[in-house]
């Protein structure tokens, strides 16, 4: 019986992945505008970095990391998320010395055991960017404006920009007693999940979709009447930045996200266009993380996308793109000829195809046709003893004589 793929795991085939290659492009083009400079690091790091950042208590950690002890008794753990990943090495390698201000940004596959379906995988494909030593609320805007842009220019303008304030290590600690205070005698209406994590993470049941924990919850007080009054200017100035930026957005005051490291200003990026899998980008502020981590104390925001999500926002759009240039070659003798005219012109840039077997002229006609290629040129034996051969365009059948000579070929393809 043949081999297949793990479950959740997924190919991106051809066709596909020409999306996805557009995709990437964008992001990379656009984070350079802003000044990103791109970060690779580890799929695997040690089970502790991410226990530590991401939060023992949190669904990543508690249940969907993929973690085993390798051959040297080490704990180690295939990366849910890059955020964790990159202040990692942005502390190893102290990346803040030479400049207090990082601007980074990194794509590539994550994973999670999570229940696949569609928007959801085991390994999934995220879009990440971070700047961190900066605190100013100006960068929370900028983040954010980036990161519409980036949508803008992918053609997604769907999603709605939901923001909310997580507050801080001052302010959050008496909202949780708040919380915990009112749903105290709701308990019973809590969820399973809500109810075990009442105690080491109340404010899940906000954003939880049992129906019970979402009737319990309603008229729960929120977060953003209790921040503190450093956390309330700096969201007030995030939104009035925004709106200079011209980046429209909702509040969200339930928007809880599942990673403790967050402080003050989180964001997600909703659509209504995938079912239950409704975030396509998310990310916030966490500026607590780097020095927690061991670094030092350092502010940080970013953001990561699912390409997965991306894409299939973008379904039906085709991104593969066509030859140029087919060339049917009839009779022994057209063959190598065609074949040296055919690497003659793609070392000057042209793409070009032809039929390595010999097969007949309706063949040949037809793999042209099924590859959309814009023309065809065709060489048969008196083609050959002219040295001239009809070029012809698909799309309008206008045709042209052209010398075989693949400095005129790929010019009269270039006009
Ligand atoms: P996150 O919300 O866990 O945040 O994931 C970000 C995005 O990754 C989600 O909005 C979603 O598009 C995609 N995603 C997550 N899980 C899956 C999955 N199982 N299948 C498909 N797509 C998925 C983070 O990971 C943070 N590190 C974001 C961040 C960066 N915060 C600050 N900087």
């Amino acid at each position: 019986m043949a081999i297949t793929a793990i479950k959740g795991f997924n190919d991106i085939l051809p066709g596909e992945v020409e999306k996805w290659q557009h995709i990437e492009a964008t992001a990379r083009r656009v984070f350079g505008l802003y000044g990103f400079d791109e970060i690779r690091v580890p799929i695997m790091e040690k089970t502790e970095l991410f226990a530590r950042s991401i939060g023992d208590v949190t669904d990543i950690v508690e249940k969907e990391m993929y973690s085993f002890v390798d051959k040297g008794e080490n704990r180690v753990t295939l990366r849910p998320e890059g955020t964790a990943g990159v202040m990692r090495s942005l502390i190893e390698n102290k990346l803040y010395v030479a400049d207090a201000v990082s601007k980074l940004y990194y794509m590539g596959p994550m994973f999670r055991y999570e229940r696949p379906q569609k928007g959801r995988y085991r390994q999934f494909h995220q879009i990440g960017a971070e700047i961190t030593g900066v605190a100013d609320p100006k960068v929370d805007a900028q983040v954010l404006t980036m990161l519409r842009h980036l949508f803008d220019e992918l053609g997604i303008t769907e999603p709605a920009l939901e923001i909310n304030s997580l507050g801080c290590q001052e302010c959050r600690p008496a909202y949780r007693g708040l919380l915990k205070d009112f749903l105290r005698s709701r308990l019973a209406e809590l969820c399973d999940d809500c109810r075990r994590r009442f105690d080491t993470n109340p404010l899940r049941a906000l954003d939880c979709k049992a129906t019970g924990c979402k009737e319990a919850t309603a008229g729960a007080p929120a977060m953003l009447d209790h921040l503190c009054g450093q956390c309330d200017e700096h969201f007030s100035a995030t939104k009035h930045f925004l709106d200079l930026a011209g980046t429209g957005y909702r509040l969200n005051s339930r928007m809880v996200r599942g990673l403790d490291y967050y402080t003050r200003t989180t964001f997600e990026l909703v659509t209504g266009l995938l079912g239950s899998q409704s975030a396509v980008a998310a990310g916030g502020r966490y500026d607590g993380l780097i020095s927690d981590l061991g670094g030092p104390s350092m502010p940080g925001i970013g953001f990561a996308m699912g390409v997965e999500r991306l894409a299939l926002l973008l379904e039906g759009e085709r991104f593969r793109v066509s030859p140029d240039l087919f060339i049917v070659a009839i009779g022994g003798d057209a063959h190598p000829a065609a074949f040296r005219l055919m690497c003659e012109l793609q070392r000057v840039g042209v793409a070009v195809e032809m039929d390595y077997e010999g097969k007949s002229l309706k063949s040949q006609m037809r793999r042209a046709d099924k590859l959309s290629c814009r023309y065809t040129l065709i060489i048969g034996e008196s083609e050959l003893a002219s040295g001239r051969a009809p070029l012809k365009e698909m799309a309008t059948g206008s045709q042209v004589e052209l010398p075989l000579d693949a400095a005129a070929i790929s010019k009269t393809l270039g006009s």
